[in-house]
């Protein structure tokens, strides 16, 4: 299947070195878009290294996703300067709103919540990357229609 595949030809491109772990799960999670849970025994199998080490590592990195992101990515800057103006709350209103949590998915797969730690933004702050794109002056209700959108 397409996990074994990846993590067959990823393994193999970095001469199956355990050493190269945190690349490898680079390169698997930018062909599957995340680190399936079923990817780590096939990983801890290639490298020689129990499940439990692979999976500390994939969870300890906030940068690995262990399920597909949604189809919206809203990355929240919880840096000091947005600190400032309110990040805070609209952290607070993601959580209680919606349910968003750092690094949560809606059920439908709508939308993913990820923290930021300054995206350069600070003047125009709260800042937040929807998408990829730089947004400043972040108020709860653009995120909620951020978030209804992106259920259209
Ligand atoms: Fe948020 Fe710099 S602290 S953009």
């Amino acid at each position: 299947d397409d996990v074994a595949a990846a993590v067959a030809d990823v393994c193999a491109a970095h001469g199956d070195r355990p050493d190269a772990l945190i690349e490898m799960l680079h390169a698997i999670q930018a062909r599957l878009g995340h680190v399936p849970p079923q990817a780590e025994p096939l990983i801890a199998a290639r490298l020689n290294r129990s499940r439990a080490e692979i999976h500390g590592v994939v969870s300890f990195y906030h940068d690995f996703h262990t399920a597909p992101a949604g189809r919206r990515v809203i990355k929240l800057c919880r840096a000091e300067a947005c600190q400032a103006v309110g990040c805070e709350d609209l952290a607070n209103h993601l959580h209680r709103a919606h349910r968003l949590g750092s690094g949560a998915t809606t059920p439908d797969a709508a939308v993913t919540v990820e923290d930021a730690y300054c995206l350069g933004n600070c003047a125009l702050g709260p800042a937040a990357l929807v998408d990829g794109e730089l947004q400043g002056r972040v108020t709860a209700e653009r995120l909620d229609r951020w978030i209804a959108e992106a259920r259209i």
